[in-house]
C-alpha cells in the first residue's frame, strides 16, 4: 500500500511539472508580438522622388489606422516646434493587401538645391521625431551616389548597407528585384523585413535619409491579370515615383540618369521614343547613365535570353549613338565590368557596363570567357559612384567596405 502511495505521488508530481513546463513554454508566446500588430517598420519616412531632385523631395511612411491628415512641417534649421514651412500630401492603401495598412505621402517642392532639410511629418495632432534630408546639388557640386540591384533582407544586405550609408551617398538607386516578393500580398513579411533593414542602415554618417530610386524587375511582378498597379502592387504602391516604370532625371549639373524597365510591364520597343528624346535632352552634359533590370552584357545568363536580345535590338543603337557613359545592368546575381563597348564591339570610348545584380541575394559564380568581359566576380557590392564635371568615378564596394574594383570615365572620352 505504501509502495502504491509512493508511485502515485511521484506520478502527480511529474504530471505537475509537465504542467509547470507547460505553462512556462507558453508565457513568452504570450507575449510575442500580437499578429495583427504594426510592424516596427510603421511611422518611419522614407524618400523617393517623383520630380526634380534638387527642388522636390517625396517623403512616405505607413500606419496602421487612417491618418485624419497628411503633414510635414520641415525647415532648413533644426526646429522641431517652430518649422516655417508646412505641406500637405495623400494616404493610399493598395487594394486586397491583407494588413490593409495606409500608405502616408507628401511631396515637398521648391526646395533649395544642395540644402539640408529637417522635417518632421504627422497629422497635425503629432508629429514624428526629427528627420533630415538633403536635396540634390545643382551647377558643377560634385555627386555621390550608390547603386546595386537584387536586394533581400538578408544579413548580407544589411552589411553592404551599412557600408555603403557609410558613404554618405545623395542617394540609392535599387535595379530591380528589390526583395523577391514577387508582388505577392502572402509576402509581405519579406517588405516588412526590408523596410525594417532600410530604416536602420538607410542613413548617413551625419544622419540624413538616403533617399530611393527604385526601378523595376521581375521579382515586382505577380500572376495576376490587371493593370500595372495591380500587377506590381508594391513598387507602385510603396514608391511614389511618377507612377511609371521609366522615367529620368538629372542630378546636378553633370549626369543624366535614366531609368528603363526590361519588359516586365513595358516593352523595351514602346520605350524607345522615350529614351531617345531623353539622351537627345542629355546631349550636352558630360555624362549619361541608364540602370534597367536584365542586362544587355551578361554575366551569367545566356546572351540569347530574350529581353537581353531586346535590349540589343531597340535600345543598343542609341545607347551607341549618343554615348552613354554607363549602363547599370542586374539580374544576374554576380560582380562584373565590361570592357568598353560600341557597335556591340570593343571600343575605347563605348560604354560601360557594369553589374550585375549582388546586393544581397545569395551570389552566383559568373561565366567564365565572355568576350566582352573585363572582370567579373562573385563578390556582393554596390557601386559607389562620384560625379564631378570631368569625371566619373566608379568604386565597387563589398560588405566589410572595402573598394575591390574601379574605373573612371572621363568627359572627354563621352564626347561625340
Ligand atoms: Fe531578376
Amino acid at each position: 500500500m505504501n509502495h502504491y502511495n509512493s508511485r502515485r505521488r511521484i506520478l502527480i508530481a511529474i504530471v505537475a511539472i509537465a504542467l509547470l513546463i507547460g505553462l512556462a513554454a507558453s508565457l513568452p508566446a504570450c507575449s510575442r508580438r500580437r499578429v495583427h500588430d504594426a510592424p516596427p517598420s510603421y511611422g518611419k519616412p522614407y524618400l523617393t522622388w517623383q520630380g526634380d531632385p534638387s527642388t522636390t523631395m517625396t517623403i512616405t511612411y505607413h500606419s496602421e489606422a487612417e491618418p485624419a491628415s497628411v503633414v510635414a512641417v520641415y525647415d532648413t534649421e533644426e526646429a522641431p516646434e517652430a518649422y516655417r514651412y508646412r505641406a500637405v500630401g495623400k494616404s493610399w492603401q493598395i487594394p486586397g493587401l491583407p494588413d490593409g495598412r495606409y500608405i502616408n505621402s507628401v511631396e515637398l517642392t521648391g526646395l533649395t538645391p544642395g540644402q539640408d532639410y529637417y522635417f518632421r511629418v504627422g497629422d497635425d495632432e503629432t508629429f514624428s521625431e526629427q528627420y533630415k534630408f538633403r536635396s540634390i546639388p545643382d551647377g558643377d557640386a560634385p555627386i555621390r551616389f550608390a547603386i546595386g540591384g537584387d536586394t533581400l533582407p538578408t544579413r548580407l544586405f544589411r552589411d553592404l548597407t551599412r557600408e555603403t550609408a557609410a558613404q554618405d551617398p545623395l542617394f540609392l538607386v535599387i535595379g530591380g528585384d528589390l526583395c523577391y516578393a514577387d508582388g505577392r500580398f502572402e509576402r509581405i513579411n519579406r517588405w516588412n523585413a526590408w523596410f525594417d533593414h532600410w530604416h536602420d542602415q538607410g542613413v548617413t554618417t551625419d544622419g540624413r535619409l538616403i533617399p530611393l530610386v527604385m526601378a523595376i524587375g521581375n521579382h515586382e511582378i505577380n500572376r495576376r491579370e490587371g493593370n500595372h498597379e495591380e500587377r506590381a502592387p508594391f513598387f507602385f504602391g510603396f514608391f511614389p515615383q511618377g507612377g511609371k516604370t521609366y522615367w529620368a532625371h538629372q542630378f546636378g549639373g553633370n549626369l543624366g540618369f535614366i531609368v528603363l524597365d526590361t519588359n516586365h510591364l513595358v516593352p523595351h520597343e514602346e520605350q524607345v521614343p522615350f529614351l531617345e528624346q531623353t539622351l537627345r535632352d542629355y546631349d550636352p552634359l558630360p555624362f549619361r547613365a541608364a540602370v534597367y533590370h536584365v542586362p544587355l552584357y551578361p554575366s551569367f545568363r545566356s546572351f540569347g535570353d530574350e529581353y537581353t536580345v531586346a535590349g540589343h535590338t531597340h535600345w543598343l543603337p542609341l545607347f551607341d549613338a549618343y554615348n552613354l557613359s554607363v549602363g547599370f545592368e542586374n539580374h544576374d546575381h554576380t560582380f562584373k565590368r565590361t570592357i568598353r563597348l560600341k557597335n556591340n564591339k570593343a571600343h575605347p570610348e563605348g560604354t560601360l557596363y557594369v553589374g550585375d545584380g549582388n546586393a544581397g541575394v545569395p551570389p552566383r559564380k559568373p561565366k567564365c570567357g565572355r568576350w566582352y568581359m573585363d572582370k567579373t566576380a562573385r563578390t556582393p557590392h554596390f557601386w559607389i559612384v562620384d560625379v564631378s564635371p570631368t569625371e566619373m568615378h566608379l568604386r565597387a564596394l563589398d560588405r566589410k567596405g572595402n573598394v575591390f574594383d574601379e574605373e573612371v570615365l572621363t568627359a572627354a572620352s563621352t564626347e561625340h
